[in-house]
C-alpha cells in the first residue's frame, strides 16, 4: 500500500461488541467452543429453528406469489396492518382514529434508523437518552443519525435490579423533547424490566415533561406473553402520547436473516400520520427505496390467519418457557459445580439474555482459555442454553471464578 493510495488514511474499525464476536466465534478452531454471544434463540439440539408455523406460512405464500415486482416503499400493507393490532390490540382507538403510522422496516435495527432519521430531521436540537447500560447498538444508530446520545440510569449492580429512582430522577430532569430510548420488555442487556406501576409513572413524566418517547420492542412474547409483553407501549398509547415504537420479528418468529421489522409511530390525528407517513416515505426511498417482501409477506400470513396464528403463539410460548427452564437449570448447574456466588437474581431476569455480573476479565478468561463466548458487558444469551451444552458452560465459569 503506498501513501499515495485512495485509502491509505483509513483506520481498520473496531470489530462490533456482538456481531463481532460472532465472527470470532466462527472463526475459532476448538470443539468445545459455545457462544452466548449474539441474541439469537436455539432450540434444546442447539438449533436455530425455522418455525412450523413459518415453514406452513412460506409454503403457502409460494403458491399464492404472483410477482416480483417492487413492493410500496412502505412495505406490505396487510403486514403494518397487522402490526399496529399486534401493538396496540384490535380495539385500539389510536388505530380506529387513525394516529397510527407503520411502515415495514429492516428488522428493529432498520426501525430504529428510520426513526432516528425522522426525528433528526424535525428535533435537531435534542438529545437521545439510553438506558444505562444498553443494547451496544443504541448509541451508534444514534450517534450516526447525528444526534449526542447521554445515559440515564437503569440498571443497580448492588440489587441486579433497576434503580428506578435513579432513572426517573433523571427523566424528570430532561428537558423537553429530549428524546427517551426505552425497551418495553425484556431490556437487552440486563433482562431488568420495570413494572407495570414503575411504566405508568414514566407514562405520566413523559406527558408531563413533553419528552419524545421511543420504544424499543424486540421481543415481544419472550417476556410474560405476547399481550402481557405490550403493556408499556399500549399505556403510553392509551395516554395520548405521541411516540416512536421500533417492533421485530427477528427474535418471535426466528426471522432473524429475513430482516423483518416495523417503526410506527403515534400522531395526535389522522392529517399528522399522512404528514408523517410521507416523510418516512422520503427516508426510505432515499435509503433503499423500498424494503423485501419474503419475510413481511410470511409474518403478515401468519399474523392474520387464524391457524396459523394459533401455531405460532404456541411455539412462542415454547421458546419463552424453555428460556425459563434454562434460567433455572444454569443457576442450579452453577451451584452444583460449587459456584459460591449466588446467582438466584438471574431466575428473575427476563427474555433472551441475562446481566450475569461477571467482569470483563471473567468474560476474556472463558473467551480465551474456555472459548466460551460472552459479550464483555457480561450478558449472557440464556436462549443458547441447552443440555446438552450447560454442564460445559457452568464447569467453564466455575473454574475462572475458583482462580
Ligand atoms: C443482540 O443484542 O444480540 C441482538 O439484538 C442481535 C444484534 O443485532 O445485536
Amino acid at each position: 500500500m503506498s501513501d499515495s493510495s485512495l485509502f491509505s488514511q483509513i483506520q481498520q474499525a473496531p470489530p462490533d461488541p456482538i456481531l463481532g464476536l460472532t465472527e470470532a466465534f466462527n472463526a475459532d478452531q476448538n470443539p468445545k467452543k459455545v457462544t452466548l454471544g449474539v441474541g439469537v434463540y436455539q432450540n434444546s439440539t442447539g438449533k436455530v429453528p425455522v418455525l412450523t408455523s413459518v415453514r406452513h406460512a412460506e409454503a403457502r405464500w409460494f403458491e399464492q406469489e404472483t410477482t416480483k415486482s417492487y413492493l410500496p416503499i412502505d412495505g406490505v400493507a396487510a403486514y403494518n396492518k397487522a402490526v399496529q393490532i399486534l401493538l396496540l390490540g384490535a380495539d385500539s382507538p389510536r388505530i380506529a382514529q387513525n394516529q397510527t403510522v407503520t411502515v415495514q422496516t429492516l428488522g428493529g435495527t432498520g426501525a430504529l434508523k428510520i426513526g432516528a432519521d425522522f426525528l433528526k430531521n424535525f428535533f435537531n436540537q435534542s438529545t437521545v437518552w439510553i438506558s444505562n447500560p444498553s443494547w451496544e447498538n443504541h448509541r451508534q444508530i444514534f450517534q450516526s443519525a447525528g444526534f449526542p446520545v447521554q445515559t440515564y440510569p437503569y440498571y443497580d449492580p448492588k440489587t441486579n435490579g433497576l434503580d428506578f429512582d435513579g432513572m426517573y430522577n433523571t427523566i424528570k430532569n430532561l428537558p423537553a423533547k429530549s428524546i427517551v430510548l426505552l425497551h418495553a420488555c425484556c431490556h437487552n442487556p440486563t433482562g431488568v424490566d420495570p413494572t407495570p406501576e414503575q411504566w405508568t409513572k414514566l407514562v405520566e413524566l413523559s406527558k408531563t415533561h413533553d419528552l419524545i418517547p421511543f420504544i424499543d420492542f424486540a421481543y415481544q412474547g419472550f417476556g410474560d406473553g405476547i399481550e402481557e409483553d405490550a403493556f408499556a407501549l399500549r399505556s403510553f398509547a392509551q395516554a395520548n402520547i405521541s411516540c416512536l415504537i421500533a417492533n421485530s420479528f427477528s427474535k418471535s418468529m426466528s426471522l432473524y436473516r429475513e430482516r423483518v421489522g416495523a417503526l410506527t409511530i403515534l400522531t395526535d390525528d389522522a392529517d399528522e400520520s399522512k404528514r408523517v407517513l410521507s416523510q418516512l416515505k422520503r427516508i426510505i426511498r432515499t435509503n433503499y427505496s423500498n424494503p423485501p417482501a419474503h419475510g413481511a409477506q410470511v409474518a403478515a400470513l401468519i399474523l392474520n390467519d387464524e391457524k396459523l396464528r394459533a401455531q405460532w403463539e404456541i411455539e412462542v410460548a415454547q421458546m419463552r418457557n424453555r428460556i425459563q427452564q434454562m434460567r433455572t437449570e444454569f443457576v442450579k448447574t452453577l451451584s452444583a459445580n460449587g459456584v459460591k456466588q449466588n446467582f438466584d437474581f438471574i431466575t428473575q431476569q427476563k427474555g433472551m439474555f441475562s446481566y450475569t455480573g461477571l467482569s470483563k476479565e471473567t468474560v476474556h478468561k472463558l473467551r480465551n482459555q474456555f472459548a466460551l463466548y460472552l459479550v464483555d458487558s457480561g450478558r449472557a444469551c440464556i436462549a443458547a442454553m441447552n443440555e446438552k451444552n450447560l454442564p460445559y458452560i457452568c464447569q467453564s465459569i466455575a473454574s475462572v471464578l475458583k482462580e
